[in-house]
C-alpha cells in the first residue's frame, strides 16, 4: 500500500510535461490562445477519427455541452430523464427553464428504464435525456423505438463513454446528439472541456453557431448563442493525453479485473453491462447489501487514507429545485453504491489492499 499518499477515487492523468511544453511553444509561436484556434481544430479532427463520429464540437465543459444540445434541438418544455446521474444532467435542463420528468432506472444497467417511459409522456414532452451511467449503455434499441413512436428527440449524456463501443460502433452515434465531459477526472481529459456530437448536418450547423455567441461573422448574428468555446491551452492538454489513452484504458482494465478477482467471493453486486459493449473501464462501482455496510466500509477505507466516492448519491429527485417523484430503484441503489479508486497509476498492490480492507469490513 502506498501509505505516503492519499488514494482518491480518481487521479488526473498528467502527460509528460515536455509534450505539453512543446504545444505551449506552438501556441506562443501562433500568437493564438482562444477563439477556435489551430490546436482546437487539430484536436477536433483527431477526436472525430478516434471516436468514429461525423461532427464533434469541442466546448468549454460537459455541462455547457448539455445546454447546447438542448438548445440545438429547440427543447423548451418537458424532458424525460434519469434521477441516477451526475447533477449536471438535471441542472442543465432546469437552467434553461425546462422541466425534468424523472423515470426510474433499470436495476441491472442503472440507466433509465425504457419500459416506464410511456406512462410519463404528455403533450408537453419533447425529448428524452438519458445517461449511459459509468459508460454502461442505455437500452439503445428500446429508446429508439420510443422516440420514434412519440416523435421525441433523444439526447445521450455520454460523459462517461469515451471510447465505448456498442455492437462494434461508437456509442456516440446513437440518438440525435451525444455529449461528453473532458473534465480532469474523466478518462480522457483536457483539464476542463466537453464535446457535442451529432451525425445530423443541420443540427451540426446550429451547434457551430450556438457555441460561439450566435456569431455568423464579426457583424452578423445567426441567432441566440452562448460562449461555449474552449482554449488552445485546454486543447494542448487534450492533444497530449490522446496518444496515451489506449494504454490508460488497458491499465484500468487490468486493475478492474484484479478487483473482480479479489472481490468475487463477497456479496457485493456489480453493474451489469450489456454483452454487446466494448467497455472503457471508466469507473469501478460496487453495490453493497445495505447503506449501513457501505458506510462501515467507507469508514474503514478512510481510516487507511483511501477515499472512494458515493457516486451518485443522493438520487437527483432529492434536489430542492425539482418536483417530487417516486423512483424507488434509483433511491435504493444510490444509497448502496460506491465507486472504488480506479486510475492509470493505481498499483495492483493497492487494489489488493483496498479489496482486503473491504472484505474485512464486510464480516
Ligand atoms: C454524467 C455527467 N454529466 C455531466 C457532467 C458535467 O461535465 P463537466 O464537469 O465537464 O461540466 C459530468 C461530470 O462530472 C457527468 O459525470
Amino acid at each position: 500500500m502506498n501509505n505516503a499518499g492519499k488514494i482518491n477515487v480518481t487521479k488526473t492523468y498528467f502527460p509528460p510535461i515536455e509534450d505539453y511544453i512543446s504545444y505551449l511553444r506552438k501556441i506562443w509561436a501562433n500568437g493564438w490562445i482562444t477563439n477556435h484556434g489551430p490546436l482546437v481544430i487539430e484536436l477536433e479532427k483527431k477526436l472525430k477519427k478516434f471516436l468514429g463520429v461525423k461532427h464533434l464540437f469541442l466546448v468549454s465543459n460537459g455541462t455547457i455541452a448539455l445546454e447546447i444540445a438542448l438548445k440545438a434541438l429547440d427543447i423548451s418544455e418537458e424532458i424525460i430523464t434519469t434521477p441516477f446521474s451526475y447533477v449536471a444532467t438535471i441542472s442543465s435542463i432546469a437552467w434553461i427553464n425546462c422541466k425534468p420528468v424523472f423515470v426510474d432506472i433499470d436495476p441491472d444497467s442503472l440507466c433509465i428504464n425504457p419500459s416506464l417511459i410511456a406512462e410519463k409522456v404528455t403533450n408537453k414532452t419533447e425529448a428524452i435525456l438519458a445517461t449511459h451511467v459509468y459508460g454502461s449503455p442505455c437500452n439503445l434499441e428500446y429508446l429508439e423505438n420510443i422516440v420514434q413512436k412519440y416523435n421525441l428527440k433523444l439526447i445521450y449524456d455520454a460523459s462517461h463513454c469515451f471510447g465505448v463501443k456498442y455492437k462494434g460502433e461508437s456509442i456516440l452515434n446513437y440518438g440525435d446528439i451525444s455529449t461528453l465531459s473532458f473534465h480532469a477526472t474523466k478518462l480522457f481529459h483536457m483539464a476542463e472541456g466537453g464535446a457535442v456530437i451529432t451525425n445530423d448536418d443541420d443540427i451540426a450547423h446550429k451547434i457551430s453557431y450556438l457555441r460561439n455567441f450566435g456569431h455568423r461573422g464579426q457583424e452578423d448574428f445567426w441567432g441566440l448563442g452562448i460562449n461555449g468555446k474552449n482554449s488552445e491551452l485546454h486543447a494542448a492538454m487534450g492533444l497530449c493525453v490522446l496518444p496515451n489513452i489506449m494504454s490508460i484504458i488497458c491499465y484500468r482494465k487490468k486493475a478492474s479485473l484484479e478487483y473482480d478477482k479479489c472481490l468475487k467471493d463477497t456479496k457485493l453486486e456489480h453493474i451489469k453491462i450489456n454483452n454487446d459493449t466494448e467497455y472503457n473501464y471508466s469507473y469501478y462501482p460496487v453495490i453493497f447489501e445495505s447503506e449501513e455496510q457501505l458506510l462501515k466500509t467507507r469508514c474503514a477505507l478512510n481510516d487507511n487514507n483511501i477515499y472512494p466516492r458515493r457516486y451518485f448519491y443522493p438520487s437527483l429527485d432529492k434536489l430542492n429545485y425539482i418536483n417530487k417523484y417516486e423512483v424507488p430503484v434509483a433511491d435504493n441503489i444510490s444509497k448502496r453504491i460506491m465507486c472504488l479508486p480506479l486510475y492509470h497509476c493505481l498499483s495492483i498492490t493497492d487494489v489488493k489492499n483496498i479489496s482486503k480492507i473491504i472484505i474485512s469490513s464486510l464480516v
